[in-house]
């Protein structure tokens, strides 16, 4: 008989800690002819990351791919592909935001089978084998990309977002050194943060949740509040070190819960407007709060106390005032959104089997009266 019991499963490798990115080489194979280290804005160039980088790994054993965009397309990760396979790449090394380490994971997955990502999106190809290490350094806290084994890719014809999701996409190691996220601007710091705790509180109200999801859900939710807002104002690295950790602890925690509501409404806010997606998500993260607490039952009260909320409005307030002071949007008004294009986010923002993953099964409807409180 099947077991029934709660499972939790991560086969990724994690290190954590300031400094850690001195030691990557120790984490790469040792059989290691050729790595590709997939890389996205200048700024790692411009601080001398890569150059570290290069000189640790080895100048005759690293090839660059470089400038991955936020929002990759099917292209970006053809090229990337492409120059893995050319070069006969054995290891991709991801460093950068959540898009970056996206790119990564499938540039490794397909090295093995390489032919364009669209036949593997639109399922005309099936995966067969494992791809090649892939070892993960995020330098911005809050997409949890470096723990799960999803890749979102974005198709801008169709203006639509879609996912690779296999188990081979986990990432062989996760290196998180909360140094990497010191130069991060307000703006990022901001949106990654509100990502991640939109992630943690959707992983812990999620109906595949669990207790070990829980666990990493409510220490995310705790270090994420307690901290985002320092790490944005000062950057004060004991607020940056707590959030990170709370980002990697929100990725380890929806890695086997998925998000819900929140983050399927997100999609077509960033397909249609441009809303990054830290802001995106989170916009609709205090008006579920309230509708799903009742559903919640006993576990509301160790959420608040997360949140450090004595109530359930103190909670709803505390993620609108950390969004306000740190610069983003709580009204859909003000990102572009109107009355009128409320059914258009609906339309294509609605999933069933998304909206099954929250605790209350709402119709599109009854989404509609939500939106409309926060419009
Ligand atoms: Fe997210």
């Amino acid at each position: 008989m099947d077991s029934t019991g709660d499972q939790y499963w991560l086969p990724t490798e994690i290190i954590f800690g300031e400094g850690e990115l001195d030691h990557l080489a120790e984490h790469v194979p040792e059989s290691a002819k050729k790595i590709l280290v997939v890389s996205g804005s200048k700024a790692l160039r411009s601080e001398g990351v890569l150059d570290r980088l290069q000189a640790m790994l080895g100048n005759e054993k690293v090839v660059f791919y470089e400038g991955v965009p936020s929002n990759p397309v099917p292209q970006d990760i053809d090229n990337a592909v492409i120059a893995a396979v050319s070069n006969k790449c054995d290891v991709v090394i991801g460093i950068g935001g959540g898009s970056v380490i996206d790119v990564a994971k499938c540039v490794a997955l397909l090295s093995t089978q390489p032919a364009p990502v669209k036949e593997f999106l639109r399922g005309d190809q099936a995966i067969k084998i494992p791809g090649i290490p892939c070892i993960a350094v995020p330098s911005t806290a809050g997409t949890g990309s470096e723990v799960t084994k999803w890749s979102t890719v974005w198709d801008p014809i169709e203006k639509r977002k879609y996912s690779l999701d296999h188990d081979f996409l986990y990432p062989r190691v996760a290196l998180v050194d909360p140094t990497l996220t010191y130069s991060m601007p307000g703006w990022v710091t901001a949106t990654t943060g509100l990502d991640a705790l939109t992630q943690a509180i959707e992983a812990y109200w999620s109906k595949a949740s669990q207790p070990t999801s829980d666990m990493y859900a409510l220490a995310a939710v705790s270090k994420i509040i307690n901290n985002l807002k320092q790490a944005f104002d000062s950057g004060d690295p004991f607020a940056r070190r707590e959030v990170a950790a709370g980002s990697l602890m929100a990725g380890q925690a929806f890695s086997n819960t998925r998000t819900t509501i929140c983050h399927s409404l997100s999609y077509p806010m960033t397909a249609n407007w441009g809303i990054v997606h830290g802001q995106a998500v989170s916009i609709t993260l205090p008006v579920f709060l309230e509708a799903n607490a009742e559903a919640l039952a006993g576990k509301i009260d160790p959420l608040l106390e997360a949140l450090e909320a004595p109530g359930l409005g103190d909670g709803v307030s505390s993620i609108r005032n950390l969004m306000e002071e740190t610069g983003l949007k709580t009204r859909l008004n003000d990102l572009g959104i109107d009355q009128a294009s409320l059914s258009k986010v609906i339309e294509e923002g609605y999933y069933p089997e998304r909206a099954d993953n929250n605790p209350v099964m709402y119709t599109p409807q009854e989404i509609h009266s939500l939106l409309q409180e926060i419009i």
